[in-house]
């Protein structure tokens, strides 16, 4: 089965067209940071102006890459929510009327849940349930019991800042680049990661929810009424990297006990300092992550739950809406 997927979500548009769920035939993204960095993050507007214009190119370039005509398409699938409304009215638009078009059936998918696929999808052997979901993105943090592939129960989230919105803050309150988390981790890698005593905060309704927004305001008075030199930088970069990531792996330690196989998706867990502190925190699981290609929003893990999705519980109805926030 042939499924086209479409990623309009936030600042990135996307089209991909993967086989039977797993094999990717074609995964083109286009970023908008160009566009936005000089905001120091995303402008919904000017995001969603951006999607109508390179929409068409974008899911065209798809069909040329995979070598395939729009015909032998078998079924549509969008990322339908959540992320800002703007953007996704344009994807879940192109979404149906290529569905129209093609008499072809359209299933909206949840993004976040498709991080986790992306994982799924690259994993060198079959996935056994129930796992640990980790989800780690710009918009997310949570901890999921994963019964199998679509049925999740939430066991903890942040109580305020997703980890990688921490990132991104942190990074504008240095006077670094937007997106934050990659110039973070390029920057740390000089720095000294205990050199400010940096923390994450703990909630005491639930041991596994997260809270970021002291360890940003901790970085907001570690750089008041001072002239950065680049050590200086480094070494908060650093501690708040180490201090973000400790709690994080905290959380999964307690989590985890019932479990034998770690799932994390979403694009922080691109992070290679990331993926060590994991590796060596959790010898004995089976640790899924994705592909470099597949970590960052993409078209290819909604085109590949889509696949799953369809066979699951059918297609959706042309009234198929955008939702700016959706459960997991
Ligand atoms: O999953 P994603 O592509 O979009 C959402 O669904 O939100 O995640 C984007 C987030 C941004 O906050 C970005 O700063 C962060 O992932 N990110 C990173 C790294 N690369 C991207 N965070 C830490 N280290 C990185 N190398
Ligand atoms: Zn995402």
């Amino acid at each position: 089965m042939l499924v086209l997927g479409i990623e309009s979500t936030c600042d990135e548009t996307g089209c991909a067209v993967v086989r039977n769920g797993k094999d990717v035939l074609a995964n083109v993204v286009t970023s908008q940071i160009d566009l936005h960095n000089t905001y120091g993050g995303v402008v919904p507007e000017l995001a969603c102006r951006r999607h109508v214009d390179v929409v068409i190119p974008v899911i065209e370039k798809a069909i040329k890459e995979a070598g395939i005509s729009f015909r032998d398409l078998d079924l549509i699938a969008v990322a339908n929510g959540p992320g800002l409304v703007g953007a996704l009215i344009l994807g879940v638009t192109a979404a149906k009327s290529l569905s129209l078009a093609l008499d072809i059936p359209l299933i909206g998918v949840n993004h976040t849940k498709a991080h986790l696929y992306a994982a799924i999808m690259c994993a060198q052997k079959e996935v056994k349930f129930p796992c640990l979901g980790v989800v780690l993105s710009g918009g997310h943090t949570a901890l999921l019991e994963m019964q199998r592939l679509g049925e999740y129960k939430l066991l903890g989230q942040t109580c305020d800042d997703a980890i990688g919105e921490a990132f991104d803050k942190a990074a504008k309150i240095m006077g670094l680049p937007y997106p934050g988390g990659p110039e973070i981790e390029k920057l740390a890698k000089k720095g000294d990661h205990l050199s400010y005593p940096f923390r994450a905060g703990t909630v005491k309704q639930n041991p596994l929810d997260f809270s970021f927004s002291g360890l940003k305001t901790a970085v907001v008075y570690a750089v008041k009424d001072r002239v950065l030199t680049e050590n200086d930088k480094a070494d908060i970069a650093a501690s708040f990297q180490y201090a973000a990531f400790s709690d994080i792996i905290k959380k999964i330690t307690l989590a985890s006990l019932d479990y034998r196989t770690i799932i994390l998706g979403g694009g922080v867990t691109i992070n290679q300092t990331l993926r060590e502190m994991c590796l060596s925190a959790f010898p004995g699981y089976d640790l899924i992550w994705p592909s470099k290609a597949l970590t960052l929003d993409n078209a290819a893990m909604i085109a590949g739950l889509g696949y799953h999705d369809f066979l699951a519980k059918g297609g959706d109805s042309l009234e198929l809406e955008a939702l700016p926030t959706m459960a997991f």
